[in-house]
């Protein structure tokens, strides 16, 4: 969703701010703009893409210091005079926001003598500060009394004509300071300025960042504090395209590499252990009775895919919620339900406000997430970082398969902990998660083969997804995949639940996509595709040997994956995802900015 960018230092501030907006256009938007601080402000605002801004912004310019912001629409359609950054009348104050100004109605009542320029919630914060600086307030003093004003959650960075210094504070939306060798970044993730450093602060709810030549100060009540500042791991090429058309192809062939980072040092072979660093006390995992997961979109999938593992490996009733339906419900003593908050992002609102509920409630919280220091990550009580590396399509190929491998880590730690995992199982499901890196390598060797399938079936009607059990997961995900990057009509099913309704959706113009392989009943799926087959419709199906059942004969292209257990799904989901981009791009779709959607989605 929206996105900052800010900086302040030696170099000139445009090309700075410019390239940062071009970082964060992942994160999803529809308008973009620059503020340049001086001894007076310029301002640049374009709706549209982050290209049509730069169109406008002048070849060079001298500021040393300014703010940007790409705007995914909440109050008011996504024009120019709407995109940030928003200004006082008098052009004097500017200001960047991500979040929600939810009194922004009663605040624009008592500004009742300004005139606005915008519909948008934001536009209350410059007028407020503006107010305060004529009434003779330091800069520092009067934003601090325009935020006692504001309710709702924010992401602020204020820059001022004339004052060195920029302003940054957050309420429930993520905000990171950079320190480069010629300047202090601040931006709403490290993305928007890898390029530039990777040792970086992280603020923390309602403290108050002044930025100026000198660096980074932060204050908290009033008093200021010491600034820890962290080295990220990324590597420098982390967040380019490495010659890959699509950062989603990039994403989805950097699965291996991903899945070995995910599972380094956390398996040990000889006890058939897992080993992950997270305080969950053993007596307080015999002492569970439930484990709540919850989650969104293909974080929910891949909880499915999890909860399977859990009731089976760590014998505890598992439930998986969509987190925007959420509602906590522990039993009598609420400390023995865990609530597994599954997120890449760690941002996403419906996630947060569900893990605060069960928190609220008494509950335990564990994040499983892909970003360190998110709010998620604050606000539970313990978490699990997945190590896939940055995300930048909107599309999440790369975390979902991290997310399974670092869940299946957790289901097998707490059943061997439990005692009820025996050792053979705990062997065979770590094994299976040693040969992940190499089995999904064997399917990226197929893609030329995928992609002429995905040609082929491009122009259908619909698809549709159908696999059991852990296949379940796996046909929901292959649908959402293809659905939102192709904007073609796609359904994930049950196999076993085409005969009660969608069947009648079926037809020589709609393929079905079947999961064959282990940990998906292959005998009693291929029922299913003997059905949709007598319809006459395409079956595309992946299989393994594992079962020795023949399946070619029922299939019109068989995809083959090597045995690999119970994440055989997992290996399958690949094809989905080839499947899914090969489609979209002969389609001319912007694989990875989807229309309507967003990386990070911060609005409930
Ligand atoms: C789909 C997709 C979304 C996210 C969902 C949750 O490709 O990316 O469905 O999975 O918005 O996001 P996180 O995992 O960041 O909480």
């Amino acid at each position: 969703m929206c996105g900052i960018i800010g900086y302040i230092g030696d170099q000139q501030a445009l090309p700075i701010l410019s390239a940062g907006l071009s970082n964060l256009e992942y994160r999803g938007y529809d308008s973009a703009g620059v503020a340049l601080s001086g001894p007076e402000l310029s301002v640049y605002k374009k709706s549209g893409e982050v290209s049509a801004l730069q169109g406008i912004l002048p070849e060079s310019a001298d500021h040393r210091q300014g703010i940007g912001h790409t705007r995914w629409s909440t109050h008011g359609p996504p024009t120019d005079a709407n995109a940030h950054p928003h200004t006082d009348e008098s052009g004097r104050v500017a200001v960047v926001h991500n979040g929600i100004i939810e009194n922004y109605d009663t605040l624009r009542e008592e500004l009742s003598d300004v005139s606005f320029s915008s519909d948008t919630d934001t536009e209350v914060i410059p007028h407020l500060i503006a107010a305060g600086l004529d009434a003779g307030a330091e800069p520092r003093e009067a934003i601090e009394a325009a935020l006692d004003r504001l309710e709702g959650t924010y992401a602020l960075v204020v820059t001022i004509a004339g004052v060195d210094e920029l302003y940054a504070t957050r309420q429930d939306s993520p905000l990171v300071v950079g320190h480069g060798d010629d300047g202090t970044f601040i931006a709403s993730d490290v993305t928007a300025f890898l390029e530039h450093t990777r040792d970086v602060t992280y603020i923390e709810d309602g403290d108050f960042a002044v930025i100026d030549d000198g660096g980074l100060s932060l204050f908290r009540d009033g008093d200021q504090i010491e600034t820890t500042i962290e080295r990220l791991e990324y590597e420098a090429d982390a967040a380019e395209k490495s010659g890959y058309d699509h950062y989603m192809l990039k994403e989805i062939h950097e699965q291996p590499r991903a899945l070995r980072q995910t599972i380094s040092g956390r398996i040990d072979v000889e006890t058939a252990r897992a080993a992950i660093d997270v305080d969950l006390p053993d007596e307080y995992l015999d002492s569970i009775e439930e484990i709540q997961i919850v989650a969104c979109g293909t974080s929910n999938y891949a909880g499915q895919y999890a909860a399977e593992l859990f009731e089976s490996a760590a014998d505890v009733r598992t439930t998986v919620e969509v987190a925007s339906e959420y509602e906590f419900d522990g039993g009598r003593d609420p400390w023995r339900t865990l609530v597994v908050a599954v997120t890449q992002s760690g941002e996403t609102a419906d996630t947060l406000s569900a893990i605060r509920r069960a928190k609220r409630a008494g509950a335990r919280t564990l994040a499983v997430t892909n970003t360190l220091g998110s709010t998620i990550v604050r606000e539970t009580d313990d978490s699990v970082f997945i190590r896939a590396g940055p995300e930048i399509g909107v599309a999440a190929t790369k975390t979902f398969a991290s997310q399974v491998a670092t869940l299946t880590l957790l289901a097998v730690y707490i059943g061997r902990t439990r005692g009820t995992l025996a050792y053979d199982r705990a062997e065979a499901l770590l094994t299976s998660l040693r040969q992940l890196p190499s089995a999904i390598q064997s399917v990226l060797d197929r893609e030329d083969e995928i992609k002429t399938v995905a040609y082929e079936y491009a122009d259908s009607e619909a698809f549709f997804f159908i696999g059991r059990k852990l296949g379940c997961p796996v046909a929901l995900e292959g649908a959402l995949k293809l659905k939102e990057i192709s904007y073609d009509h796609a359904e994930g099913f049950p196999a076993g639940e085409l005969k009660h309704g969608p069947l009648a959706l079926v037809t020589e113009q709609t393929p079905i996509l079947a999961l064959l392989t282990e940990g998906t009943k292959p005998r009693e799926t291929l029922n299913n595709v003997k059905e949709v087959e007598a319809r006459g419709a395409p079956v595309v199906g992946v299989t393994s040997e594992a079962d020795g059942i023949d399946k070619s004969s029922y299939l019109d292209v068989e995809l083959p994956i090597p045995e690999t257990g119970e994440l055989e799904p997992l290996v399958a989901n690949v094809y989905w995802q080839l499947f899914a981009y090969h489609v979209a791009d002969k389609k001319g779709r912007p694989i990875d900015r989807p229309r309507n959607l967003a990386k990070s989605v911060t609005v409930e």
